[in-house]
């Protein structure tokens, strides 16, 4: 099923997940040009949608298609030519620069496909650190929200390693863990898969579609098409515009998936 980009009817669109709830972001026609000495590149022409509280969107297309660029947008990291975007129901568009890295901070969580971890730094520290922006957070406080956070990930049991002495994947709960920490209205995945064997790779998802099952907004930007099989809803970038946007309603299990890989070998 495609849905209808007109601002008129997609509201009336309903999904298996409740399409006609809150609507958590809603670009209006947004545009991004770059200046490139005489030359004007257009990453984004014109790219309309509004997304559900809890759908799990992934964003493809191919390179070059403005799938980072949608992605700062996305993030508060920049803001568009002309177009407006809403996060949460606030335009993004016209706030300062402090406003936006405020907003960030409490609103979106990013997961990026190199983890971006602190390097030499405990789990427990790296998911606390967004939290040290936010004075509403004792450091009793800190702590407590990361240990939930760690939990939930499946890494109770690696709080206290740092950075180097875990897996990739561990690495990337963590970073997902620090993502959840301040409860954000909407998770921002970057190829979250990019760097990851196959088995690493469905036990993301497998941890993705959970949080997706919580209720969780999720944004997963990927060039691997066989990801959007497990999300709700995929939307195709081509040259700065939408080239399709469809829901997904057969989603597969990642856990079916990856319960069907080959077992690892034992040497
Ligand atoms: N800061 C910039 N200055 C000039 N041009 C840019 C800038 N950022 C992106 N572009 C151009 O905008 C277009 C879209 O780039 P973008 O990085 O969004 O693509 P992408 O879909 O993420 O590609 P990939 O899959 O390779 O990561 C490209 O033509 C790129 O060269
Ligand atoms: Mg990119």
């Amino acid at each position: 099923m495609s849905i209808n980009n007109n601002n008129n009817t997609s509201s009336n669109v309903t999904s298996p997940l409740g399409r006609t709830g809150r609507v958590v972001i809603e670009l209006q026609d947004v545009k991004r040009y770059f200046q490139v000495g005489s030359e004007t590149v257009k990453a984004l022409r014109g790219v309309s949608f509004k997304i559900y509280e809890g759908e799990f969107v992934t964003i493809q297309g191919t390179s070059g298609s403005g799938k980072s660029t949608l992605l700062n947008q996305l993030g508060c990291l920049d803001t568009p030519t002309s177009g407006e975007y809403y996060l949460d129901g606030v335009p993004v568009s016209k706030m300062s620069r402090n406003k936006r890295a405020h907003i960030r901070n409490r609103k979106i969580g990013f997961v990026f496909q190199n983890y971006n971890l602190l390097p030499k730094t405990s789990a427990l520290e790296n998911v606390e650190l967004p939290l040290m922006y936010n004075n509403e957070f004792t450091a009793e406080m800190r702590r407590e929200a990361a240990i939930k956070a760690l939990e939930a990930v499946g890494l109770a049991d690696r709080m206290n390693h740092k950075s180097n002495q875990m897996s990739g994947g561990q690495m990337q709960r963590v970073a997902i863990a620090r993502a959840l920490v301040n409860n954000p209205a909407v998770l921002l995945a970057d190829e979250a898969t990019g760097n990851l064997d196959t088995r690493t790779s469905f036990e993301m998802l497998v941890l993705f579609q959970k949080l997706h099952r919580q209720g969780h907004t999720i944004i997963f930007v990927t060039h691997n098409p066989e990801i959007a099989e497990y999300s709700s809803r995929n939307i195709n970038l081509r040259d700065g515009k939408i080239r399709e946007d469809t829901i997904n309603n057969n989603i597969k299990s990642a856990e079916e998936a990856l319960a069907a890989l080959p077992k690892p070998q034992d040497d």
